[in-house]
């Protein structure tokens, strides 16, 4: 699939739940939320079968995202039947990591469990190291749990293992080189960022907004000059950088100034409630559960997507004052 203007689209992002256990404030709105009843969210077979659909359009890699995949029930067997679909050649998970250390057979860990049924890469959110600066962020005193969460995923032997960390100033400006140290020490890729207005849009304020170039200077001036690895790409929209003298890597994700940001995108989301959406940063999206629900044949639902396809934007809104009209966690990322 190809829109418009160039985009290939080989990447479908897949939120199988609007629920957390976490709070970060950065994601969900202040107000209690109300989660989608149970037969608003497209069962797993529905989902399966609208991957099956995207992979024979020409999508090859998954990304399971949320709210938090991990809270939702028998995740490992949903899991488990992707990677069998004709075409996809990855597929990765997104999670806060405080659920990966739970025990879901005698002696396997989630962590472990998602690396049999075939998931690849797995991508952590970790914000900080401080443990009060994290519950401060997450609303949640979850981060020995998440640290360990990590442990589990590296003993799991997955084949990639990324930590998030979205930038925060004021708050988290002094955890950058701490967090490199860490992800260092663990080989792990850790990337910065920049914050996005998809919840609310208080939270992105000038004062609290740090952007890609401020952290690599704050990187630099500790490691020196980074080393710009163009040819190194995850599926996502990072760059990435060695740190010179080191075996270490580390991405910048930097929706709001790369003016850039959008020419390589390759995406489609997948919302938990059977809507496409061909841009995060677009008020548009797309019912598909409707026709989906409605009995429509493979053909029609690959007509569906190819409609969405061709009215993806040439690139996303949030610099033109973009008030999100659904919270980050209803999209997942
Ligand atoms: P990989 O490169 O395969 O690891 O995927 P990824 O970086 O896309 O995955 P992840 O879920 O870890 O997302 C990291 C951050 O990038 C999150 O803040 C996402 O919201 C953001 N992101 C991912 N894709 C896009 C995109 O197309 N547009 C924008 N604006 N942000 C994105
Ligand atoms: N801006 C940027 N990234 C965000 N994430 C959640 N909310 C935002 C936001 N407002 C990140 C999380 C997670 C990833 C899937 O999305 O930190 O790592
Ligand atoms: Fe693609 Fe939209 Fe993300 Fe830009 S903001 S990279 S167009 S999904």
């Amino acid at each position: 699939m190809e829109d418009r203007y160039g985009h290939r689209i080989s990447y479908l992002r897949v939120s199988i739940t609007d629920r957390c256990n976490e709070r970060c404030n950065y994601c969900m709105p202040r107000e209690l939320q109300e989660w989608l009843p149970r037969d608003e969210i497209l069962s797993y077979e529905e989902t399966l079968r609208l991957i099956r659909i995207a992979a024979d359009l020409g999508v090859t890699k998954v990304r399971v995202t949320g709210g938090e995949p991990l809270t939702r029930r028998n995740v490992v067997d949903f899991v488990r039947e992707i990677p069998k679909i004709p075409g996809i050649a990855s597929l990765g998970i997104s999670t806060n990591g405080t659920l990966l250390t739970r025990e879901i057979a005698p002696g396997q860990t989630m962590a472990a469990a998602l690396r049999s049924a075939g998931v690849q890469s797995i991508n952590v959110s970790l914000d900080t190291l401080d443990q009060h600066l994290y519950a401060q962020i997450t609303g949640r005193d979850f981060h020995a749990q998440v640290l360990e969460g990590i442990e589990a995923a590296i003993q799991a032997g997955f084949d990639q293992i990324k930590l998030n960390t979205v930038l925060m100033r004021g708050r988290n400006d002094d955890q950058l080189v701490p967090l490199t140290e860490f992800a260092g020490s663990r080989n792990l890729i850790l990337r910065f960022i920049e914050m996005m207005p998809v919840s609310t849009t208080e939270v992105l304020s000038d004062e609290n907004f740090l952007p890609i170039a401020d952290a690599k200077r704050t990187i630099e001036k500790r490691f020196g000059d980074l080393i710009p690895e163009p040819s190194f790409r995850t599926n996502g929209p990072a760059t990435y950088y060695q740190i010179p003298g080191r075996e270490q890597r580390i991405g910048f994700i930097g929706a709001m100034t790369n003016l850039h940001f959008c020419e390589s995108c390759n995406k489609l989301r997948l919302t938990c409630d059977g809507k496409l959406r061909p841009c995060l940063g677009s008020y548009l999206e797309f019912d598909i559960m409707k026709p989906l629900r409605a009995g429509a044949s493979d053909d029609e639902l690959r007509r569906f997507f190819i409609g969405v396809v061709d009215r993806k934007p040439e690139q996303h809104d949030f610099r033109n004052n973009y008030q999100p009209d659904r919270k980050m966690i209803a999209i997942g990322g």
